[in-house]
């Protein structure tokens, strides 16, 4: 029979891929911390409810949803961004502002297969909330840069691209359009760099053949590509509002330039976002090569704790996925390789010379030394051979002889050196060995 599969999109991690993961995770984790957020976690399943016209139509098509005993409709998590406000607003009262918080967890959604998406994957979410000004998207594009710059990426590996649905509104309303017709424009601006004008079909479909004088406006501000074109492409609109827009624009760019990191922000407002809650700043990360799918994005979500039945609560935050960026690690050559040797392998002779080293083996392990031994009475040589194989620094040789002398050899299986000590120095002889006083 043959072996059972996976089912499409999911994956197992052998030890080697789980402690490559973990690497990431361990890093990501050390990065948040650093910038002052606090780790949190949600369950896995949830009311269906709480992603229904929520996370928009693209996400609610993707879910994994069904019945369960109890008649209840549920889905698996597809994002982490409607569990954390609802985790925030209910506490919203009593929790010290900002809040700053983190998470890395598993997300399941029901995509088309391709290079760097799966059904189910990791990601990283940071999110401020009770902060509305720029000064929290500053942070957060600081730590989202920082997640990946950790690894040895540089501003020649990727970049940001950083775009604002507050000024597309502005600019569409300028235009004539009301709230509706702004949203259908916007997914298609959202689509248009993978699609082309084919982009435009379902806006065409629900309200007629765009006009001609709109769409080059679209087109014309989906290619603003810095800042000073932001300035000149607004200048007409002209509004007070748009004005005051851009001043934040001004405190976002000069902060993350404070930082050193205005090299890794590319302003491009072909970014909109294809989630629908998003209200201003709106982010993603993307190799330079843009021969990958984005690595990360986000942005800012005035309404959603509201709408989700909390007060109104500002919110900003982005997620970096684990599937683009192993790949885009892998491409440059930064996979880390993960030691997973002991560090000590015994070798040991009878039933009388095991227990004497279980003793030891087990001492060593509570002081946190990573500590193999054969499980089975072997024959010495090959038991060298396999503390040669497995990777460790020493050997502990436990043999009848030693016993016998009430001594323990150890051999340094990098320079094969050997000494011997008193049986009951092992750990003292282990920890200088190891340096660690
Ligand atoms: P998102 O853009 O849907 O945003 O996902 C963020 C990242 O998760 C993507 O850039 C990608 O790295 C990864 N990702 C998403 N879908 C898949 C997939 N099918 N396979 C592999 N990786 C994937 C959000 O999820 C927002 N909730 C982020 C956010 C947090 N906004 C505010 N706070």
């Amino acid at each position: 029979m043959a072996m059972f599969q996976t089912l499409p999109g999911f994956r197992d991690f052998y030890p080697e891929d789980l402690a490559r993961r973990n690497h990431i995770f361990r890093i990501w984790r050390q990065t948040a911390s650093a910038f002052g957020f606090v780790e949190y976690d949600t369950p896995v399943l949830e009311p269906l409810d709480l992603y229904r016209a929520k996370s928009g139509d693209e996400i609610e098509a993707q879910l994994f949803s069904f019945l369960d005993k109890g008649k209840r409709e549920v889905a698996l998590r597809p994002e982490m961004t409607p569990s954390v406000c609802r985790l925030v607003g209910e506490r919203a009262g009593s929790l010290k502002r900002p809040i700053k918080w983190f998470s890395i967890a598993e997300f399941y959604r029901y995509e088309r297969m391709q290079k760097g998406r799966g059904r189910c994957f990791f990601q990283l979410n940071a999110d401020i909330f009770g902060e509305a000004g720029p000064e929290a998207e500053i942070e957060l594009i600081a730590l989202q840069i920082q997640c990946i710059r950790a690894f040895g990426l540089t501003d020649k590996d990727f970049c940001v691209r950083l775009s604002d649905r507050t000024l597309w509104f502005h600019f569409l309303g300028s235009l004539g359009l009301d709230e509706t017709r702004i949203r259908a424009l916007l997914g298609a601006v959202d689509k248009h760099e993978r699609n082309g004008d084919a982009a435009f079909k379902g806006y065409e479909e629900a309200f007629g053949p765009l006009d001609a004088g709109l769409k080059a406006g679209v087109l014309s501000f989906l290619s603003v590509r810095s800042f000073e074109a932001l300035e000149r492409a607004l200048g007409g609109a002209g509004a007070e509002a748009a004005k005051a827009r851009l001043d934040d624009w001004r405190k976002l760019l000069g902060g993350l330039e404070a930082m050193g990191l205005r090299d890794y922000v590319q302003v491009d407002l072909s970014v909109v976002r294809g989630l629908a809650y998003y209200t201003g700043f709106v982010f993603e990360a993307f190799d330079r090569k843009d021969e990958l799918r984005a690595l990360a994005g986000g942005g800012r979500y005035d309404d959603l704790v509201g709408k989700l039945g909390g007060s109104e609560l500002p919110a900003v935050g982005f997620a970096i996925g684990d599937m683009t960026f192993a790949l885009l690690l892998e491409e440059r050559g930064l996979t880390p390789v993960i030691s997973q040797a002991p560090d000590i392998y015994c070798v040991i002779g009878g039933a009388a010379e095991r227990r004497a080293a279980f003793a030891d083996i087990h001492g060593l392990r509570s002081m946190g030394y990573r500590v193999e031994y054969p499980m089975r009475e072997v024959a010495f040589g090959k038991q060298f051979k396999a503390a040669a194989d497995s990777g460790a620094r020493i050997a502990l040789i436990y043999g009848g002889d030693e016993l016998a002398k009430g001594i323990v050899k150890m051999r340094d299986l990098g320079d094969r050196t050997e000494r011997e000590f008193p049986a009951g120095g092992v750990t003292a002889a282990v920890r200088e060995f190891f340096g660690s006083g």
